[in-house]
């Protein structure tokens, strides 16, 4: 099917229930649905929104064009849980169904105001000659779940000099004001992070963008600003960076910084900018701190731009686990909630000798928890079929202290223009743990408990059904199916 800009952009209720009922069973039939990640019921699934705790449960929406694996007219789409791994399905959430939000209810965040949970987002607007407008809008969200638009943009234009490249609102509290954090683009076409202060969330005062002083790109995406125990960590997803080595089409970043001083609206002691995931499937990360004290994120497992094999099939993308953000030896961790283990059904002990190579059959939806003792080099194949002709690869060197990601071995090649490897750099000469989560069609790959993490999309043939281990030393591992 071909999708043109009338289709994309089509209101929701123009299409019929018939064209959902059965996009919905061609759906189901797919090979590739996850077993216990987020993905969308129909339809294309983007970046995580409004992720936040209120009213006894965690809340998250996410971007979504229900009509087909497209980038079409976003609503938000909400899920609920009360343990951050099983999410119940809430309904639409934000509709593009107003003047200011006509072409789409873009991204945003969620803070629990008084009695309710107030949600920020970028109204979308294409004018008589498709040009863009911008809009900061807000929504109150109550304890029965039912959102009311707030009236008025909270923020009607982007500030002088900036373009209408200006969306993605992350609300916080900060001191005794609100600060509204959004991705911006100067007339000059460079990233900026622009920063606004409210009393009352109805006045917003313009701060001026962020003094990173550091390669932006030409558009930032998506900013969210963190206390992380005594530091400060800016993520964000800054497109067409020219000062950092990565490979992915746009990544997504973070900045480490001892704290942000709103007085002067900079980073204290910024480090140097660097990649956030070194795999080849993840953007658009958003978080918050819990009430329980945890720093949490999740991400969107996709990338603008690129093309996947669920397209054919009428869905695509998922959200990643919810991870929890910590600051050890000054370096940034990520690692799935502790909650995550209650996916666990029985453990199994694997021990692949050396020289050998250790094979088992799965359903592809496990964790593997791996020991690679120092000196070692060896290969864990995902996604494999018997014969070992067609797999996911993930490698290692501990002498070198290497570790790299090959998806080139697949009867569905994904976007190998952006390169079919990627590879992580730790320290020589040490052991090494690695933490893999794999389901169905996707992976979430932890290195040294989330110093590294490697996130990325494989899609199996139905013969491609085995673990392999392929080790020059002896190697133990600590195999759980998973399941919800
Ligand atoms: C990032 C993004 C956001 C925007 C949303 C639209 O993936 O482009 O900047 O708000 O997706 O779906």
């Amino acid at each position: 099917m071909e999708w043109t800009q009338e289709m994309r952009y089509r209101p929701y209720q123009e299409w019929s229930e018939k064209y959902v009922r059965e996009l919905k069973t061609n759906v189901e039939q797919s090979k590739w649905r996850l077993n216990y990640h987020i993905q969308p019921e129909t339809g294309l699934l983007n970046d995580p929104n409004g992720f936040s705790f209120f009213n006894g449960k965690w809340h998250l929406f996410y971007q979504s064009f229900p009509f087909g694996a497209v980038h079409g007219l976003k609503s938000w789409y909400h899920v609920s849980s009360t343990d951050l791994i099983h999410w119940e399905s809430e309904g639409a959430a934000l509709e593009p169904d107003r003047a200011f939000d006509s072409h789409g209810a873009y991204s945003g965040s969620a803070l629990p105001v008084g009695e309710a949970l107030f949600l920020a987002y970028t109204g979308n607007v294409r004018d008589q000659s498709w040009e863009r407008h911008s809009y900061q809008l807000g929504a109150w969200m109550n304890k029965k779940g039912e959102i009311k638009k707030v009236a008025e943009p909270l923020i009607s234009e982007p500030p002088a000099g900036f373009t209408a490249h200006f969306r993605d609102p992350q609300l916080i509290r900060s001191n005794d004001e609100y600060l509204m954090v959004i991705g911006g683009q100067t007339l000059d076409e460079q990233g900026e992070v622009l920063v606004f202060a409210s009393q009352d969330l109805v006045d917003w005062q313009y701060r001026g963008p962020m003094n990173i002083h550091q390669d932006l790109g030409f558009m930032v995406e998506c900013p969210n600003l963190l206390s992380i125990e005594e530091h400060t960590v800016l993520l964000l997803c800054p497109q067409g960076l020219k000062e950092l080595d990565y490979q992915n089409l746009f990544p997504n970043t973070y900045i480490l910084a001892e704290e942000y001083l709103a007085e002067t609206n900079n980073l204290k002691n910024p480090q140097k900018q660097q990649v956030l995931d070194e795999g080849f499937d993840l953007y658009a990360t958003q978080a918050f701190t819990a009430p329980d004290g945890r720093c949490l994120s999740v991400g969107w497992i996709g990338l603008p731009e690129m093309t996947y094999p669920t397209f054919g099939e009428g869905w695509a993308h998922s959200l990643s686990l919810v991870k929890e953000l910590t600051i050890k030896d000054g370096k940034l961790y990520q690692y799935p909630v502790e909650e995550t283990q209650r996916l666990r059904g029985s453990q199994e002990t694997l021990v692949a000798e050396a020289n050998e190579t250790f094979m088992k059959q799965t359903a592809n939806s496990y964790e593997l928890q791996l020991e690679i003792p120092s000196n070692c080099q060896g290969s864990v194949h995902l996604f494999s079929d018997s014969i070992n002709e067609k797999s996911l690869v993930l490698s290692y060197d501990t002498k070198q202290g290497k570790v790299w990601l090959d998806r080139s071995k697949t009867d569905y090649p994904l976007n190998p223009e952006f390169g079919e490897t990627r590879e992580t750099i730790v320290e020589q000469g040490e052991s090494l743990t690695i933490a893999i989560f794999l389901d169905k069609s996707t992976c979430e790959i932890f290195i040294n408990e989330g110093e590294k993490t490697l996130t990325a999309n494989y899609y199996p043939t139905e013969e491609q059904t085995y673990l392999l281990l392929e080790n020059s030393q002896k190697c133990r591992a600590s195999y759980y199916s998973l399941s919800k």
